[in-house]
């Protein structure tokens, strides 16, 4: 059996990627609490058939994302990766803590780039594999109110969908999962109120896992999740970007906890 890689793995989308691979690859869990991995594991290992091993990270780290290239680099059965660990900060940019916009861009942009880098050059070696990175309906969007986050997501959509090109001909399969409201612990942790927004614009993170899995199989370069993402990213094309840029600030300010 191959290897596959989980960031952001002991809960929301990171647990649900781990629980559907785990029933054709060993899969390796990242993220910083063991205990939280441990609990993952033990939740997802009865109906796996392969092996679940944690790994304790921080990916805001320079040091820690180069410990986990290299345990990529060395992988000889090294497969599937998911990067997918990422978080959002809510508020005014200018009265944000720039420490955390700083590890911000660390987890979301740049362990997200070694690890890529890594994973398709094993990748070409071996002549197969598979990388989805965690973008957001969010990078299609200016979103005065949480700037950083979602140029952190148009990051990862555009270095995704370039990506996915490049690796076509070696035979590699390469994603950008762009979800919208997906229920996990993500919005308690930006400090969003959840409750303001109506249960249609919601997904379960198991929902949108399927549906980036199933587009993997056709090799499709974006997945959008959810018909109403779909439907509301492409109205988007046709509005105007000061009223884009208006009514997408009014939805992430007013909704702050
Ligand atoms: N939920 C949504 O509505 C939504 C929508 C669009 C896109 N997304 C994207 O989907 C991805 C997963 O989000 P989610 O909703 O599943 O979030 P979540 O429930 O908050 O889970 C985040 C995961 O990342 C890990 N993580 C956080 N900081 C880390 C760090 N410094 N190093 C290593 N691991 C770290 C967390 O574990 P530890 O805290 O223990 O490290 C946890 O396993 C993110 O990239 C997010 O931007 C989410």
């Amino acid at each position: 059996m191959k290897n596959a890689y989980v960031t952001g793995a002991s809960q929301g989308i990171g647990k649900e990627f781990v629980r559907a691979l785990a029933k054709d690859y060993n899969v390796f869990l990242i993220s910083r609490s063991a205990a939280d991995l441990n609990k993952a594991i033990i939740e997802i290992e009865p109906k796996s058939r392969g092996m679940l091993k944690a790994i304790s990270l921080d990916l805001t780290k320079k040091k820690e994302q180069e410990e986990l290239a290299s345990i990529l680099e060395k992988d000889k059965d090294f497969e599937f990766l998911v990067n997918n660990a990422g978080f959002g900060t809510v508020g005014e940019f200018a009265s944000l803590d720039l420490e955390q916009e700083l590890d911000e861009i660390n987890l979301n942009v740049k362990a997200l780039v070694l690890l890529s880098h890594k994973a398709l050059n094993k990748f070409k070696k071996t002549g197969k594999g598979f990388l989805i990175n965690v973008a957001s309906i969010a990078g299609y969007l200016p979103a005065p109110g949480s700037a950083t986050y979602a140029a952190t997501k148009a990051f990862v959509k555009s270095f995704t969908e370039s990506l996915h090109e490049e690796a076509r001909p070696y035979g590699i399969y390469v994603q950008a999962l762009c979800p919208g409201l997906t229920h996990s612990d993500f919005h308690e942790r930006a400090g969003i109120e959840k409750s303001k927004y109506p249960s249609l614009l919601w997904q379960n993170a198991n929902e949108v896992v399927d549906e980036s899995l199933s587009a993997l199989r056709h090799n499709k370069a974006v997945c959008i999740s959810g018909a109403v993402n779909q439907s509301a990213i492409s109205l988007t094309e046709f509005m105007p970007r000061t009223l884009l840029r208006k009514t997408a600030g009014l939805f992430l300010k007013f909704d702050r906890k």
